[in-house]
């Protein structure tokens, strides 16, 4: 239950009888939740998630009156989180003799610019008390992460750099009849920040001991970018806990020599001047050419809000992560989708190719229009995608 919120009652919100009429209630709880954002995370805090509450479902109780000039306590209860729903119980209390007066359950979708249902944003969760499951793993490092869903083989969604699971959106709403799990790494998002650099393999070792940890014996494992890094040192390391791999706009050769150097720059940029300045380089790249700004103002905020320890440790992986060129050939037993944005500006469309025809068997889809992030440019051309390789796994 979040902290009270009192207000006085006015006349102006009295009927002829007397007392605070029933529709200045609805009112009233509604004020209540705008003061227990504006004491939270703002009240801006819906729009800078690029995200709008609903009501879809108001239902009101009452139970005794109330005058001009008294005071009313007003507490709220999350009574059920769904995926991009989630229900408020509020009470409405007498201050003079603590009497409850009336209550309410009004039940919110969250919806974005184009009225479609989006998960509900984490700061708003965190302001209610409900923030994503956490899962604490040997070592003390915690992940967050969205687990949604049921089906079998559940579907591992690895984030790139410096993102966090929030780039699988539309794929936790859009892949009904699956299960999805889709944690923020180590350093971002909700999870545990490093205490120092830190190398691909850890990020894969991470998420061994998450799936242990959730029982999961063996997954599909989705990597977008640096998730991809992460999914191939997995699949090497743990071929056993793969049953297919999906590799997002990545890549498996190792950084050449201007990459690394222009790893470390980032990392002294990052040291300097913070994870804004980080942003500012990479978020130009990040979508393809003309991409609607609504789409990428969130993503940027994001970004600016990483961890620095988490920025510098993930280049310092990326700088020293290993070729797995190698790999490739080896993998002629497990089922890989390699999936291309065919603006991608960060590895480009003959890259993704190149890799597709080095891995023996797999399979090759080119995402029309989409940058680096399919995931949130081209949502339903990769859902699809997810749920034609799903299907043919499970
Ligand atoms: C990512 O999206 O994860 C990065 O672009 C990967 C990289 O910098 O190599």
């Amino acid at each position: 239950m979040t902290n009270p919120v009192e207000f006085t009652v006015y006349p102006d919100e009295c009927d002829s009888f007397g007392h605070l009429n029933q529709a200045s209630y609805l009112a009233l709880f509604e004020r209540a939740r705008w003061e227990v954002l504006a004491r939270g995370p703002g009240m801006n805090a819906f729009p800078k998630a690029g995200v709008w509450p609903a009501v879809r479902r108001a239902v009101l109780d009452f139970h005794a009156g109330t005058w001009p000039g008294e005071t009313l306590i007003f507490t709220l209860e999350v009574l059920h989180r769904g995926r991009t729903s989630f229900t408020l119980k509020q009470d409405a209390t007498r201050k003079r003799d603590q009497r409850l007066v009336a209550s309410a359950e009004i039940v919110f979708v969250c919806i974005d610019g184009e009225e479609r249902p989006v998960p509900v944003p984490d700061s708003i969760l965190a302001a209610l008390g409900m923030e994503p499951r956490r899962v604490e793993l040997p070592g003390g490092v915690t992940l967050a992460l969205e687990d949604i869903g049921r089906g079998d083989p559940p579907l591992l969604l690895i984030h790139g750099f410096p993102l966090d699971r929030e780039v699988w959106v539309p794929q936790l709403r859009g892949l009904e009849g699956h299960r999805i799990i889709a944690p923020d790494l180590r350093g971002f998002g909700l999870s545990s920040v490093p205490g120092g650099p830190l190398q691909i393999s850890d990020y894969a070792d991470d998420l061994i001991a998450l799936l242990d940890r959730m029982g999961i014996a063996r997954a599909v494992i989705c990597g977008v970018s640096m998730g991809g890094y992460i999914a191939l040192d997995l699949v090497r390391r743990f071929r056993e806990r793969a049953i297919g791999l999906v590799l997002v706009d990545s890549r498996a050769t190792a950084d050449d020599q201007s990459g690394r150097a222009r790893r470390d720059d980032l990392i002294a940029l990052a040291e300097e001047k913070g994870a804004m300045a980080v942003a500012d380089v990479l978020a130009p790249a990040l979508f393809a050419p003309g991409a609607d700004p609504a789409l990428q103002e969130p993503v940027l905020i994001r970004m600016q809000r990483t961890p620095v320890a988490g920025i510098t440790a993930a280049l310092a992986a990326m700088r020293d992560r290993p070729d797995s060129t190698p790999l490739l050939a080896t993998l002629k037993d497990l089922p890989v989708l390699v999936v291309a944005g065919t603006e991608d500006q960060i590895v480009s469309l003959e890259s993704s190719r190149d890799l597709a025809r080095a891995i023996p068997g797999a399979e090759l889809i080119e995402i029309q229009g989409a940058g680096h992030l399919p995931s949130l440019e081209r949502p339903e051309a990769l859902n699809l995608a997810l749920r034609e390789f799903l299907a043919r796994l499970s």
